[in-house]
């Protein structure tokens, strides 16, 4: 019998995520039962901050939070057996895996990799994350060269994304993160033409200052009091881009939305925009097309910071949300 090792949840989070809301447990290995179906064993998974909102039941398109269930998440696979004329053995697919061994999954649900990159890239600058920064940027922001692209969160998955597509446009790109090492690393090497800290007592002066010519275009990865600071940035007929809220997402008692709103929007005529990345799945092939020939031309370094093995992932995921990762945090499971 081959043995599917599991990270289930075991508890929700009440506060912060800790290692103990999840368990580990082995199970036989699923088998294939109809056509269609595809065995597929787990190479490495994608942890990103949005799982956490799933947990808390913010996320409203994940539906109500489960306990007892295999933690969901991103992965990339070896097909090991096939019952679909689309997949043979040894492919590498990309789908939601989950924190296993082992999954059954669905043909048309499967994403094969291209054999002329990097797989890892998968999961972050070609995965939900790249796809992320791109449209919310691209799309919703509508960056116009010489302006001034603000990015929260700036040193994570997204964010590190968001800076260097922002200056391949041409823009000033103004990195947010917590502490001096990443500021630094926002400058040497994501693309941004300064960065400050959201934990310094001076971030007020300090993002004026980073921001001579004002804000144009706010990514916003963090919602919370980095949103309520930036907005007082922004100038006229500018756009904040609404990503998401990883300043609220490990707590049981998230805070609510800065002031300033309406007010500000009004008078400076901002626009103030949620999305999500599904939305754009028509134009996915496209995207991925365009961020291959970033990559490929050295215009855009994505960076992935690993863990190894199944066991690790909960603490992979507790250490993200605490500001651990640079860049998109992956976690080996097999070879
Ligand atoms: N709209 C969509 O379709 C979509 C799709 C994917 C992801 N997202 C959103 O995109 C955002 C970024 O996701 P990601 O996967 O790229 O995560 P990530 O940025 O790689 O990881 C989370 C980062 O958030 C920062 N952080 C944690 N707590 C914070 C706090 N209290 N205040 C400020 N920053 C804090 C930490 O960096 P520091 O060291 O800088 O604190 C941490 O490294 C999330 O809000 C996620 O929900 C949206």
């Amino acid at each position: 019998m081959t043995e599917n090792r599991q990270v289930l949840i075991d508890s929700l989070p009440n506060g912060k995520l800790a290692e103990s809301n999840y368990r580990m447990e082995s199970a036989a290995a699923p088998t294939l039962q109809a056509d269609g179906e595809v065995l597929c064993r787990t190479l490495v998974v994608t942890i990103g901050a949005g799982t956490r909102a799933g947990l808390q039941g913010s996320a409203s398109y994940a539906g109500a939070p489960q306990t007892n269930i295999v933690m969901n998440g991103t992965g990339v696979a070896r097909v090991e057996q096939s019952n679909s004329a689309d997949f043979s053995v040894g492919d590498l697919v990309v789908c939601s895996t989950g924190w296993q061994d082992y999954s059954v999954q669905q043909a048309n649900q499967l994403n094969k990799v291209q054999d002329d990159i990097d797989p890892a890239h998968y999961l972050g600058a070609l995965g939900t994350n790249g796809l992320t920064a791109y449209f919310g940027l691209l799309t919703v922001g509508q960056p116009k060269e010489g302006e001034t692209v603000l990015v929260s969160a700036g040193a994570g998955s997204v964010g590190h994304l968001v800076s260097q597509m922002a200056r391949i446009k041409g823009c000033q790109a103004v990195g947010i993160t917590s502490t001096p090492e990443k500021c630094q690393l926002l400058i040497d090497k994501m693309g941004c033409h300064a960065s400050v800290s959201y934990k310094s007592e001076d971030f007020r002066s300090a993002l004026k200052e980073a921001c001579p010519n004002g804000v144009d275009v706010y990514f916003d990865n963090t919602g919370g009091d980095i949103l309520g600071m930036s907005l007082r940035r922004m100038n006229t007929h500018g756009r904040i881009v609404c990503c998401g809220v990883v300043s609220q997402y490990d707590t049981s008692s998230p805070a609510g939305g800065p002031s300033g709103i309406p007010g500000l929007l009004v008078n400076k005529r901002i626009r103030m925009q949620g999305f999500l990345v599904f939305d754009y799945a028509a134009q996915y092939e496209a995207a991925r097309t365009e961020i291959k020939g970033w990559i490929k031309s050295g215009a855009l370094t994505p960076y992935n910071d690993e863990f190894n093995g199944l066991a690790q992932a909960p603490s992979a995921f507790v250490d993200l949300l605490a500001g651990g990762n640079v860049g998109t945090r992956i976690v080996r499971i097999a070879e």
